[in-house]
């Protein structure tokens, strides 16, 4: 289906060409003087040296053609020759018509879906989740409905951190609290219980120690790194020890993740990149790729129009172990052989911006990757604390996502509860629907490369640009849509037409935008679009709602149209939130 503004500009660019001119003038945008016009054609001005004419000639000339159009009502050739345009209602009406009989609204699907990979998520085993580790899947987790809804094949992958350091430390701090296990027996042959001997709790309180442990004792450091090493060799003992912690820690993160609505497609984990790392690195050698340096094997990768330094990139240590580097290279052969994807888009800290530009640029350098295929970084800034530094808890440590998501449905609770129009037991269940809503609002209407101030108050509140409000919106439709429906209104009777008052047509005017938003928030990798549009969405909607009486008005069929352009406008909105991963309740 053709986008309204796409139709707006073949009626402009017709007029331009039975006038006499190119029909490439007629290019139209949003008005940005919405007091005057509601969308606005500048071609006249563009055109005015190719004819030698004065643009309000040309204007004037495009104007003339356009007096019968069925596309526009106004149609002003204003000095020095901008054309100021207003959009017919019954055109628009019937836009949104179609739109409404379409599946996604409008917006085109893609010809040749692309299988795009996103790496998001990326928490690490055995560390619990902490606010760190939200953006990338509230990001992660939107762009890749986003992608879905423009018809690609989409998948998540979280690339859990399983490989490091971390998995040695954690052995060797139940290897000195707990000796006699099994795990650490040399000449043990039998079968490794099936039970993790911690639990969750233990696990995340055994890492942070060990962690400490390792900054102050050298050689309980030394030790940590040598069963980090054995694991990597691949003990059986330690791999038994690997694969409870690894239970243990994913069984939590699921949990998690469900409570942030965040699912993925694969939990795969840097160790399942390891078998691809010998042939990878004999591959980079024999082909010339790489190269010793003092010992290490490095990749180069800087380029001439650099104007910062960019290191090498190490493959292997002088001592031969690989890095994290090595893995994600390894991670992308793994992936180009299994999924073949046209996209790879990672969602991480932007400041692994650098790291990443290293990684890329040797991947491609190596032909790692096909020559077609796109490697993304999509980094995101830090969630602060009013402070304006990074956000922490009150004793000043790192902020637990539980903790996080806790407080904020504690502070929606009091809210839903002070309005009293939901039910005492329903009460909780809304909060936890409406605080992910103020967080996940709250993270994405910012663009993602910036840092923001995480501010509770704000993100709460049922008023300003925040999640409550979208949602306090959506449920006011509903419970109109509702009483309409319980005085005996049939739904599917109604049908729109075109507007009969200023905001109602400003309503219409927005919903018709909704695919060219949509596109244009894919294409940039900018769910921040979407959160500014359903913003704007939701104040013409509630200004209309100020302005008109809708359930009492007399006229049925002018009733029976704002019903249906308020179904519509429901289905915009909640079809907006769920691609940015969150949903709206029926009552708060
Ligand atoms: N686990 C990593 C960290 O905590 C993030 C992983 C990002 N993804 C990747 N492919 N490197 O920093």
């Amino acid at each position: 289906m053709k986008k309204l503004i796409d139709l707006l500009a073949e009626e402009m660019q017709a007029a331009f060409e039975k006038a006499g001119y190119d029909a490439s003038y007629g290019r139209v945008s949003v008005s940005n003087r919405p007091d005057l016009c509601e969308y606005q054609c500048n071609g006249a001005m563009a055109g005015a040296k190719a004819y030698k004419k004065a643009p309000i000639m040309i204007a004037n000339d495009v104007v003339a053609q356009l007096q019968e159009s069925h596309v526009f009502s106004q149609v002003d050739a204003v000095n020095p020759g901008f054309i100021n345009l207003r959009v017919k209602e019954e055109f628009l009406a019937d836009y949104l018509k179609e739109m409404a009989a379409d599946e996604h609204l409008g917006v085109t699907q893609a010809e040749q879906p692309k299988t795009i990979m996103i790496d998001y998520g990326g928490p690490n085993v055995a560390k619990p989740l902490h606010v760190g580790h939200l953006r990338s899947a509230i990001i992660g987790e939107s762009l890749k409905r986003l992608g879905r809804f423009m018809g690609h094949k989409v998948i998540g992958d979280v690339h859990l951190g399983d490989w490091g350091l971390q998995m040695g430390l954690i052995i060797t701090e139940l290897r000195h609290r707990q000796p006699d296990l099994v795990y650490f027996q040399e000449d043990y042959e039998g079968e490794y219980p099936t039970e993790a001997p911690f639990t969750i709790s233990e696990l995340e309180e055994i890492y942070p120690a060990a962690s400490a442990k390792s900054k102050e004792d050298e050689a309980y450091k030394e030790e940590a790194m040598e069963a980090t090493h054995r694991l990597q060799q691949g003990d059986a003992g330690y791999m038994a020890l690997w694969n409870h912690i690894l239970n243990v820690s994913v069984t939590d993160l699921k949990k998690n993740y469900e409570k942030l609505n965040v699912t993925f497609d694969l939990w795969k984990k840097e160790s399942d990149a390891q078998p691809y790392i010998p042939d990878m690195v004999q591959y980079l050698k024999d082909e010339g790729y790489a190269h010793l340096d003092q010992g290490a094997l490095v990749v180069d990768v800087k380029e001439e129009t650099d104007t910062k330094e960019i290191p090498p990139c190490m493959i292997l240590k002088s001592d031969g172990a690989s890095l994290y580097n090595t893995t994600d290279l390894a991670t992308i052969v793994e992936r180009m052989k299994l999924f073949h994807p046209d996209e790879i888009i990672y969602v991480v800290d932007k400041r692994q911006e650098l790291y990443f530009t290293q990684v890329f640029r040797c991947a491609r350098k190596a032909k790692l990757v096909d020559e077609d295929t796109g490697l993304f970084f999509l980094g995101f800034g830090t969630m602060n604390g009013k402070d304006g530094k990074p956000f922490k808890t009150r004793q000043g440590g790192v902020m637990r996502l539980e903790t996080l998501i806790g407080e904020i449905n504690d502070e929606m609770y009091k809210k839903i509860v002070e309005n009293r129009s939901v039910k005492s037991e329903d009460a909780q269940k809304t909060a936890q629907t409406v605080g992910l809503a103020a967080i996940k609002y709250g993270d994405l209407s910012n663009q993602a490369t910036k840092d923001y101030v995480f501010d509770v108050d704000r993100f709460t509140s049922f008023e300003g640009d925040t999640g409550p409000y979208i949602l306090y919106t959506i449920v006011r439709i509903k419970s109109i849509l509702n009483r309409y429906v319980e005085v005996g209104g049939d739904l599917a009777a109604c049908s729109m037409s075109g507007a009969s008052n200023e905001s109602e047509k400003s309503l219409m005017l927005e919903l018709g935008k909704f695919a060219g938003m949509i596109e244009n928030a894919y294409e940039e990798k900018a769910p921040h679009k979407i959160c500014a549009y359903i913003y704007d969405v939701a104040n013409a909607f509630n200004h209309f709602y100020h302005e008109t009486k809708i359930l009492g008005e007399e006229d049925e069929y002018k009733k029976q149209s704002w019903i249906a352009l308020l179904a519509f406008a429901q289905r915009v909105l909640e079809t907006a939130i769920d691609i940015l991963g969150f949903s709206a309740p029926d009552k708060m």
